[in-house]
């Protein structure tokens, strides 16, 4: 699947946002889509009031947490018209200074070291077929000092099956494929590209950034509603953190 496909699917995934705009208003509105592992690693920077970049900003309520956490302002950016009008839309309503940009990553349409600070993740570099090219992007659009933070899913997820009995291993997947077809969300058989844990952290470190921290966590970014498996009850990686700097 290309990205033309990739974007017509999410442009229909995405209606969700606008279905459900009253509600993730007020979820916006009276609490913070940005969970513990991140703020221990966001608060810092967030405490020199950067202006954030945020890659496949998808929804957008993660951009109106970093505005409450401290940042000056942020721009997302994503291919989905659907999503980042809903977004802009949510954001102008609370009076939060945040900006969205339809468009492709890699290939951001915004100028070299405009920002402070890019922040993606929860669910994005799936759609990324070669994060070779995106941590380029990445460390094009940071000024020198500045970070890229990243909470995504673990590249062990796709191998979970959602059994709520007891964890397992999918028969059909494996941690060294290219790619698989997404059989849940947004469907329409859209394909996810795989990179294991070091090329992701490989990918960063060839862009010139330097590491700074690189965590694994049980708890995922995502629960399908209403359903408890046993792979997200501690025993097994969900997501990973990192935080990367561009040299002074
Ligand atoms: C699972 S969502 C996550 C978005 C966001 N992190 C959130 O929590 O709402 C993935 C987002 O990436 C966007 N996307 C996928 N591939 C993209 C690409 N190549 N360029 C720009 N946006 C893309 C989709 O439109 C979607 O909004």
């Amino acid at each position: 699947m290309n990205r033309v496909e990739n974007r017509n699917a999410w442009e229909a995934a995405s209606k969700k946002h606008v279905h459900e705009y009253r509600e993730l208003l007020e979820q916006a509105r009276n609490s913070s889509s940005l969970v513990a592992c991140e703020l221990e690693l966001l608060r810092p920077l967030l405490a020199s009031r950067p202006v954030v970049v945020h890659l496949q900003s998808g929804h957008g309520l993660d951009d109106i947490a970093l505005v409450a956490e401290g940042a000056r302002s942020v721009v997302g950016v994503d291919f989905s018209s659907v999503a980042t009008l809903a977004a802009q839309r949510r954001a102008d309503e609370l009076g939060v200074d945040c900006r969205y940009v339809v468009a492709a990553v890699p290939g951001v349409p915004l100028r070299d070291g405009c920002t402070d600070l890019v922040y993606t993740g929860k669910g994005a570099l799936i759609w990324l077929r070669d994060l070779e090219v995106w941590a380029a992007d990445v460390a094009r659009l940071l000024r020198p000092g500045g970070h890229l933070f990243v909470h995504e899913g673990h590249p062990m997820v796709p191998l979970w099956t959602w059994d709520e009995d007891e964890p397992r291993i999918r028969p059909d997947r494996g941690y060294f494929e290219r790619s698989h077809v997404n059989d849940t969300f947004p469907g329409n058989g859209a394909v996810e590209w795989q990179a294991t844990l070091a090329e992701i952290i490989t990918a960063v470190l060839g862009a010139g950034l330097e590491l700074r921290h690189v965590a694994e966590h049980p708890e995922p970014f995502w629960k399908w509603d209403g359903l408890d498996a046993a792979a997200w009850r501690g025993q097994l990686p969900n997501t990973f953190t990192l935080l990367a700097r561009k040299r002074s």
